[in-house]
């Protein structure tokens, strides 16, 4: 059977940053329960003329950079931050990318699930044909009201990964597990720029749906937990990570590595919940800074509130010296970002909901693409 996987992947981010000791102190909190209960040092935060759309063709932008778009025929967009309630963020995409006609574009959505719901797509897609090759991108803005215990948890980011036969990054193999089950935890009503969120619920929710998909797992011909290297998971903050690794680790019976909790999460606990992009910048985080791992079987554990859970198993291609070459870019892009104060960051949390009247919009970003505003009340975007 023809191996299919991720080829390469790249992560992008916003223009912002909040430091969380700088928020912690303006909300009378003590800073550690962010930095070390909640595992989140900074959230990234869009620039006014910044949204999906732009980290998502960035981050595709530079990966394509790297490996051409020749027999791309499928983009799918996954995220739960959407700019229009018909025209899908993908289309957008297309043309920033100047990508040929003969693409199909397609969105997707169900909270930060549909990004493991575009790989499964695309891996099938590329068993029909695997000539072509599919461009995933997963791209979200995790926005809480201020002031209220999701805050700490914001972000803003987006992962495009290459989907292809013969991978040269990491094989996802033929067996998954998967859950679903009707639960409140977690919405965005269509009036509400920010989530709704019962905070335990959403614990609870996410553990259960974690052992559910994994005795699924099991049972449809899924590898011995103690063939599995290293396990990267859906991080709304880190420390969720590891509420997860321990309950796997208990139900299981298993000792895990715990190391790769601190690996699969160099860039999440800077950009905070990208929420569809954040099990695949855990998965790049760990790529980049877990040495040993080719030949291995790494796990990724995949949670979307309302909900859905997907647990798959890849065997790591690239070797040490590849994966990590590319760390000091994300780090480098990581610190390049314009830091916000609390007030600052406060007004522009007044100004987010995406709105259909007709502005133009602030050059301030430094990506390549730009939201350059609403003109007959369509959205328009451009080369920055
Ligand atoms: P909270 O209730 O304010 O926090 O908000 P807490 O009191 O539970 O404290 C958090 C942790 O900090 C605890 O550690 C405390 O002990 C510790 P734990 O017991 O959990 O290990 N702590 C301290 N540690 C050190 N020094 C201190 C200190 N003080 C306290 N001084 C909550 C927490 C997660 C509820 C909140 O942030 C929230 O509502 N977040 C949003 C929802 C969320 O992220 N849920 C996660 C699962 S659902 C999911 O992943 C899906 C999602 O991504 C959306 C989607 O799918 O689209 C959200």
């Amino acid at each position: 059977m023809t191996a299919i996987g991720i080829h390469d992947i790249e992560v992008a981010t916003g223009h912002h940053v909040v430091n969380l000791t700088e928020l912690a102190e303006a909300r009378g909190v003590d800073p550690n329960k962010y930095i070390k209960g909640l595992g989140q040092d900074e959230f990234s935060f869009p620039a006014p003329d910044e949204d999906v759309v732009t980290m998502g063709a960035t981050a595709a932008h530079r990966l394509l950079e790297r490996t051409g778009a020749e027999g791309i025929r499928t983009l799918l967009f996954a995220t739960e931050t959407g700019v229009d309630q018909s025209k899908s963020t993908a289309v957008f995409v297309h043309k920033l990318l100047d990508l040929p006609g003969e693409v199909r574009s397609i969105e997707l959505k169900q909270a930060c699930y549909s990004g493991t719901g575009a790989l499964q797509a695309a891996l099938g897609i590329i068993a029909r044909n695997p000539g072509e090759r599919v461009l995933v991108i997963s791209s979200d803005i995790a926005r809480y009201e201020l002031d209220s215990p999701g805050e700490p948890t914001q972000g803003a980011g987006a992962v495009a990964m290459l989907v292809s036969a013969d991978p040269a990054l990491v094989e996802i193999e033929p067996a998954s597990g998967v859950f679903s089950e009707d639960v409140d935890d977690f919405w965005r009503p269509n009036d509400s720029s920010t989530a709704v969120v019962d905070g335990g619920l959403s614990i609870t929710a996410y553990l259960k749906s974690v052992e559910k998909a994994w005795k699924d797992l099991e049972q449809h011909g899924g590898p011995s937990i103690s063939d599995v290297a290293a396990f990267v998971y859906h991080q709304p903050f880190t420390k969720m990570a590891r509420k997860a690794q321990a309950h796997l680790a208990a139900f299981t019976g298993t000792e895990l590595n715990d190391g790769a909790l601190d690996t699969g999460s160099v860039y999440n606990r800077r950009m905070g919940n990208s929420y569809t992009a954040s099990l695949y910048s855990a998965l790049t985080s760990l790529l980049h800074h877990e040495d040993g791992l080719t030949g291995k079987r790494v796990g990724l554990v995949s949670y979307g509130s309302g909900s859905v859970a997907e647990i798959l198993t890849g065997i790591v291609r690239a070797d040490d010296a590849t994966r990590r070459g590319f760390r000091d870019r994300v780090l480098g892009m990581l610190d390049s970002r314009v830091r916000l104060s609390v007030p600052e960051y406060e007004g522009m949390h007044e100004k987010a909901m995406p709105s259909a009247e007709d502005t133009e919009t602030a050059a301030v970003t430094k990506s390549p693409f730009r939201f350059a505003g609403v003109r007959g009340r369509a959205r328009h975007y451009e080369r920055a």
